[in-house]
C-alpha cells in the first residue's frame, strides 16, 4: 500500500514550480490526481484524521482542553487520526513525530507543523504593526521570507501568520499583530508577507505554507476587547474588512483560519456566508480554512451549537476544513456521515485541500525535509538574518515630535556628541519586552536592550531605572501586573536628570501587555510612569521620549511638553541597536504610522478612513458630530511621521486619460540631510450611491531623496482604484467628482477635484 502511495507522490511533486494554485496549472492538475488516488485509499477515520489539529506535547497558545492529554494524542496519531499539529518546534521534536506519522500510521502520511510564526522565530524582527509602519513591502516580504527560513530550519512547515485583520480600536492587545487601520495598505502588506512566507516554490525547505487570518472581522471586537462580538454593517465588510483576505488569497496563501467572533450572530468558525459564499464561492479559494484555537467548540458558548457533534456538523457544512484543537471532528464527523447528517463529499473536499497543501510542500518527496540538524544550526541567527532584521527595525520606527528649541534653534535629536546623557526607564535596559508577546520560539532576553544598543554605538550616558512598569515578571501565560505603588526609584532618577544635558525616557508597556488576550481601557503610559515622566520633565525639560509599546498609546501630556517624541514599538532582537542608529543620526527615520494615535481613550475606534455623517462639519452651536470635552482629531493621524529631513511637495498635476488618471507630484528634500518619504495618495468619492470614507488611501511610494534632490512620483488612479463594493459585495465604478489628496501623511495634503465619466 505505502509503496503505490509513493509512486503516486513522487509523480505529483517532483520538480514543480509553485504556482499559486491556478487551476490549470499542470502542477496543481497533477496535484489534483494525486490527491484523488490517495483518497480513494483511505478510510472516512483516516480522511477525517486529516482534518485534526492537535496542540503539541509540550507548549500551549490556548486553554488546553480537559482530556486532551499527550497519551490520547499519540494514540490517535499513531491510529492516522491527526492531520496537523501546532506549537512543536525543533528538529527532534518535528522528527519523533514526524516518524510516528510516517512510519507508523496506515498509510504514512506526513503530518503539517503549525506554529505561530509572527514575526520571526527565533531571531525576531519588529512585531508586525510595528513593520507595517516602515510603508516598506519589499522589507516586509523579506522579514516573513527570513522568518521562514529559521521557521522551516526547525522543523516547521505551516504559519499561523499573516494576521491581515483591519483594526481600528488600540485597546485591542491584538493590534500589534496586524498592518493597521487601512485596507489598501493592508492589502499590500498581505501580499508582501504572503510571498515571503511562500516564496516562488512552497516545495523548497526554506518556505513554508502561509495563513490569513482571521476570516474575518476579528479586528473590530466591540470596544477593543478581546474574543469579543462583531457587529459591522456590510458595507464595512466589503469595502474594509475583506480586502485584505482577498489579497492574501489572489496570493496564493495555503491556508486561511476563522476567528472567534460572531458576525450577524453566527459564529464565523461555522459561517457559510463568509467560507463557502465568499471564500470558496466567489473568490474559488482552494486552500483549506483551519478553525482557530477550540473555536469549534466555542459555538456551544456563543449558544450556537447545543452540543459538540452539531458543532462539528455546522463548521464542516460551514467550509471550515481543520478543527484546530477542539476535537469535535475526530470524535463527530464520522458518525455525523454515517447517519446522513453530513454528506462524505465534505469530508473528501476538505481532507483534500490539506493534503493538496502537503504536495504543494513536497511532503509526500520527503517527510523530512525540514527536519535538518545542519540547517537547525547555520540558519538560525545567521548573520543575513540578522542584517535583515537590523534594517527592518530601523525602518520601524516612527519619529513623532523633534521640536527645535527656541533659543538654540536646535532639535534634541540626532544627539550631539559630548552632551551628557541620562538614561531612564526600566524598558531602556529590558532584554525581553522588545520581543512582544508572540515570541514562542524566541529565547528569553535575547533582544539588544536599549541600554546595550547605546554602547554599541559608543554613547556615554549613566542609567536610572526610575520606575519598574510591572511587579513582577510578566509570561505569556499569566496577566501582566502593573505597578501603581512603588516609586521608590524615582528620587535617584530624578536626581540625575538634574545633571545631565539631554535624558532619554524609555516608557511604555512591557512585551506582554499586549498581544493576544490583552485588551486594555487604559492605554496612557502604564502604571507609575506618566508620573515620572512629569517628575523629570520638572527638572529637564531637554526629554526624548523613547515609546516602547506594541500599540497606540494616548500621550496627549507628552506630546504637549516633551519636544522629542519616537515611537520605537517592540522592535524584536536587534531592538537596541535599531534604536540607537536613528538617535545618533545614522540612519534617518522615515516610519509612518499605520494605525491613529488618540489623544484620549474616548475616541476609539478611530481611524482616518471615516464617513463624513450628516453633522461632520463644525457649527458654531452643539448640534454636530463631536465630543464636547475632545477634539474629534486624532493626536498623529494615519500615515504620520517625521524625518531629520524635510520634504516639499510641488502643486500636484492630473492628467486624464480614457480609463484612469495620472497624478504626478514633485517631491523634494530641501533639508540638509538625505531621507525617505513615504508619499501618499488618498482620494474622496463625493456622491455615490453608498457613502464613502471622508479619504481613503489609493497609493503610496517610498523614495530616498538625497539631501536637495527632488523627484516626480506618479500615480496611476483606474477604476480599480476609484471604485468600491456595493452592499451585495459586486465591486462598481460610479462616474462623477473624486478629490484627490497628496502628502506624507492622511491629514497634511494637498487637494484637487477631478471629474472621472
Ligand atoms: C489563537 C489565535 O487567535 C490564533 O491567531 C493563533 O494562531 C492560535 N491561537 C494558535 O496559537
Amino acid at each position: 500500500m505505502k509503496q503505490f502511495i509513493i509512486v503516486v507522490f513522487l509523480f505529483a511533486s517532483s520538480n514543480l514550480v509553485y504556482a499559486q494554485r491556478d487551476a490549470s496549472s499542470s502542477k496543481t492538475k497533477q496535484i489534483a490526481k494525486s490527491v484523488d488516488s490517495l483518497l480513494g485509499l483511505m478510510t472516512l477515520e483516516e480522511k477525517i484524521g486529516q482534518m485534526n489539529q492537535y496542540n503539541g506535547f509540550w507548549d500551549a497558545t490556548g486553554p488546553v482542553p480537559a482530556g486532551g492529554d499527550a497519551k490520547t494524542k499519540y494514540e490517535d496519531l499513531r491510529k492516522g487520526k491527526v492531520g496537523a499539529v501546532l506549537n512543536v518546534t525543533g528538529v527532534d521534536k518535528v522528527r519523533k513525530l514526524q516518524e510516528i506519522a510516517v512510519k507508523e500510521t496506515r498509510l504514512g502520511i506526513p503530518l503539517l507543523f503549525g506554529f505561530d510564526v509572527i514575526h520571526g522565530q527565533k531571531t525576531l524582527a519588529p512585531i508586525p504593526l510595528a513593520e507595517s509602519a516602515s510603508w516598506d513591502t519589499a522589507a516586509m516580504r523579506i522579514s516573513a521570507a527570513n522568518a521562514a527560513k529559521e521557521a522551516s530550519a526547525m522543523g516547521i512547515n505551516w504559519t499561523f501568520a499573516p494576521m491581515v485583520d483591519v483594526m481600528r480600536d488600540a485597546r485591542w492587545g491584538r493590534v500589534m499583530e496586524g498592518a493597521g487601520e487601512d485596507p489598501y495598505l493592508g492589502s499590500a502588506i498581505a501580499i508582501a508577507r504572503v510571498q515571503g512566507f511562500q516564496g516562488n516554490d512552497l516545495s523548497q525547505n526554506y518556505t513554508i505554507a502561509a495563513c490569513a487570518k482571521h476570516f474575518a472581522a476579528y479586528g473590530f471586537v466591540e470596544s477593543g476587547k478581546e474574543y469579543n462580538t462583531v457587529d459591522i454593517g456590510t458595507s464595512t465588510l466589503y469595502n474594509m474588512v475583506l480586502p485584505p483576505f482577498k489579497a492574501a488569497a489572489n496570493a496564493g496563501v495555503a491556508s486561511f483560519m476563522n476567528s472567534f467572533n460572531t458576525l450577524n450572530g453566527i459564529p464565523a468558525t461555522g459561517n457559510s456566508f463568509l467560507q463557502r459564499d465568499i471564500l470558496k464561492g466567489a473568490w474559488g479559494y482552494k486552500g483549506f480554512v483551519v478553525s482557530d484555537w477550540g473555536s469549534i467548540g466555542e459555538m456551544m458558548a456563543h449558544s450556537y451549537s447545543k452540543d459538540l457533534s452539531e458543532a462539528a456538523q455546522q463548521a464542516v457544512t460551514a467550509g471550515s476544513d481543520m478543527d484546530m484543537e477542539s476535537s469535535a471532528y475526530i470524535k463527530h464527523l464520522k458518525s455525523l456521515v454515517e447517519s446522513g447528517k453530513v454528506n462524505e463529499a465534505m469530508i473528501n473536499d476538505a481532507a483534500g485541500r490539506i493534503l493538496s497543501i502537503k504536495f504543494e510542500l513536497g511532503l509526500f518527496d520527503d517527510p523530512y525535509k525540514y527536519c535538518s540538524e545542519e540547517r537547525e544550526k547555520t540558519v538560525i541567527g545567521s548573520k543575513q538574518i540578522v542584517d535583515d532584521v537590523f534594517d527592518m527595525a530601523k525602518r520601524s520606527i516612527v519619529l513623532l515630535k523633534n521640536n527645535e528649541n527656541i533659543t538654540t534653534k536646535k532639535a534634541l535629536l540626532p544627539l550631539v556628541a559630548g552632551s551628557k546623557i541620562a538614561v531612564i526607564g526600566s524598558l531602556a535596559a529590558d532584554k525581553n519586552s522588545p520581543l512582544g508577546s508572540w515570541r514562542l520560539g524566541a529565547d528569553d532576553n535575547t533582544a539588544v536592550s536599549i541600554t546595550e544598543g547605546l554602547k554599541n554605538y559608543n554613547i556615554g550616558f549613566s542609567y536610572e531605572m526610575g520606575v519598574a512598569v510591572s511587579n513582577k515578571k510578566t509570561g505569556f501565560q499569566e496577566e501582566s501586573s502593573i505597578n501603581m505603588t512603588d516609586s521608590s526609584r524615582f528620587a535617584a532618577a530624578i536626581a540625575l536628570a538634574k545633571k545631565s544635558n539631554v535624558v532619554i525616557m524609555v516608557l511604555g508597556e512591557e512585551g506582554y501587555m499586549t498581544g493576544e488576550g490583552r485588551s486594555r481601557t487604559d492605554i496612557g503610559l502604564p502604571g507609575l510612569q506618566q508620573q515620572l515622566l512629569e517628575a523629570v520633565y520638572k527638572v529637564n525639560k531637554n526629554i526624548v521620549l523613547l515609546v516602547q509599546s506594541g500599540r497606540p498609546l494616548v500621550l496627549t501630556w507628552a506630546d504637549k511638553n516633551i519636544p522629542t517624541i519616537v515611537e520605537v514599538w517592540q522592535l524584536g532582537t536587534q531592538a537596541g541597536n535599531a534604536v540607537a542608529a536613528v538617535l545618533t543620526g545614522k540612519y534617518n527615520p522615515a516610519g509612518k504610522l499605520t494605525m491613529s494615535f488618540p489623544r484620549s481613550v474616548g475616541q476609539l475606534p478611530l481611524y482616518y478612513n471615516h464617513l463624513s455623517t450628516g453633522r461632520g462639519a463644525t457649527q458654531p452651536n452643539v448640534f454636530w458630530s463631536h465630543y464636547s470635552d475632545e477634539s474629534n482629531l486624532p493626536l498623529y493621524p494615519f500615515g504620520y511621521g517625521l524625518s531629520y529631513t524635510k520634504f516639499n511637495y510641488s502643486p500636484m498635476e492630473i492628467l486624464k486619460s480614457e480609463n484612469s488618471i495620472i497624478v504626478n507630484c514633485t517631491v523634494k528634500n530641501i533639508g540638509k540631510v538625505d531621507g525617505e518619504e513615504v508619499v501618499q495618495l488618498y482620494i474622496r468619492d463625493k456622491v455615490a450611491s453608498i457613502a464613502r470614507p471622508i479619504k481613503e488611501l489609493k497609493g503610496f511610494r517610498k523614495i530616498f531623496l538625497k539631501a536637495g534632490q527632488s523627484e516626480v512620483v506618479t500615480f496611476q488612479l483606474s477604476k480599480d482604484e476609484l471604485g468600491f463594493y456595493d452592499n451585495n459585495g459586486k465591486f462598481i465604478f460610479e462616474s462623477g467628482e473624486f478629490d484627490v489628496f497628496v502628502g506624507g501623511n492622511s491629514r497634511d495634503v494637498q487637494q484637487e477635484t477631478v471629474s472621472i465619466q
